[in-house]
């Protein structure tokens, strides 16, 4: 028995050199002190033993079983403290190493131009009115005192969809749409997307507009020259003036271009302003009788005023933009300077 004990142990031994995991601990103790290992089934020969013989017997089977625990228990702990430290370095944080970037978006020049000017309008009392970028001849051309044969439908490269349908040129359609269904005092504000067949540094075939239009009582031009005195100083600064220059429109008469004076030299003449100091940002005037006439608004009861800018050209203005294509490329490089 004393020798079958030995070999037992030198292969217990002998077993646990190789193990290398709690799970290969387990099943080799399980080999051995398992229900059915390899110690257990000494105790079941003890049946063969001698009576006087098995409380001996008894006693080294017993001191071979707490041997081996403490054999198991020894590598245990050996095991686990290897897994334990294979853990803490696969799970290890190097809190000195660079976070990783989520980047953000920003609002892109145009939109902020928009937005800037949609706040300066409704503070004054504008409402919104979104038109149709797809328009009718009549909407676009005719009823903004334009009819077919007008010269001035010259002035921009229409794209047409049918002869009768065609991509809105300027936001000034929707003057139309808003005066025949809102009785004056009207106080809107239309900003939308519009389109001519045009293409170079300072234009494009998309590009939008900002519209405004007041009709009520009494309104003059002097009213529509303070609210641009305003206007101008809100988005380009406090000491910017404005000029009115006599100009035409067919919806409008008299009809002007307004320049600014300009904000980069304060008028006395750089690149920005072309050396005249100063700088043209949009078309108004009072609107033409025939247009209130052919929406319904009597002209000798009411009279309005009207304007329209380009929201790109204001923005290349306000931020040194050279070229109009930078705003519609997408190029973050350009557009990342636009963060706030
Ligand atoms: N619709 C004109 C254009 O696109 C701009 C304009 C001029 C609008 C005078 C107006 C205005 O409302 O009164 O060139």
């Amino acid at each position: 028995m004393q020798e079958k004990i030995e070999q037992l142990k030198v292969k217990i031994l002998e077993a646990v050199k190789s193990v290398n995991s709690s799970k290969e601990l387990h099943e080799t103790k399980m080999k051995f002190l398992g229900k059915t290992g390899e110690v257990s089934d000494l105790l079941k020969g003890m049946r063969e033993v001698p009576k006087e013989e098995r409380p001996a017997v008894g006693k080294i089977i017993n001191d071979l079983r707490v041997w081996a625990e403490g054999v198991f228990d020894e590598i245990e702990e050996k095991i686990k403290k290897i897994e334990l430290e294979a853990r803490y370095k696969a799970e290890a944080i190097d809190v000195t190493l660079p976070g990783k970037k989520t980047a953000t978006g920003a609002y892109h020049p145009n939109t902020l131009v928009k937005n800037e000017l949609i706040s300066i309008f409704s503070g004054m009392g504008f409402e919104i009115f979104e038109g149709p970028e797809i328009e009718n001849d009549y909407y676009n051309f005719t009823a903004l005192n334009t009819p077919a044969d007008h010269p001035a439908r010259d002035m921009q490269d229409t794209f047409y969809i049918t002869e009768d349908l065609l991509l809105r040129t300027q936001t000034s359609a929707g003057q139309i749409r808003v005066m025949e269904n809102k009785k004056p005092p009207i106080k809107i504000l239309s900003p939308g997307k519009v389109y001519r067949s045009d293409d170079d540094a300072t234009h494009s075939p998309m590009f939008s507009q900002m519209e405004g239009l007041v009709v009520d009582e009494g309104v003059t031009l002097c009213d529509l020259k303070g609210m641009l005195d305003e206007f101008a100083k809100k988005i380009f600064g406090e000491n910017v003036k404005t000029r009115l220059r006599p100009s035409y429109f067919p919806f409008t008469e008299p009809s002007v271009e307004v320049d600014v004076s300009c904000f980069e030299c304060g008028g006395k003449g750089c690149r920005l302003c072309k050396g005249t100091g100063w700088i043209e940002v949009l078309g108004a005037g009072m609107v033409n009788r025939h247009v209130l006439e052919g929406c319904g608004v009597d002209p000798d009861k009411y009279s309005g005023f009207a304007f329209g800018m380009g929201i790109e050209r204001i923005a290349m203005l306000k931020y040194g933009i050279n070229n109009m294509k930078l705003l519609f490329e997408g190029d973050v490089r350009f557009l990342k300077q636009f963060k706030d």
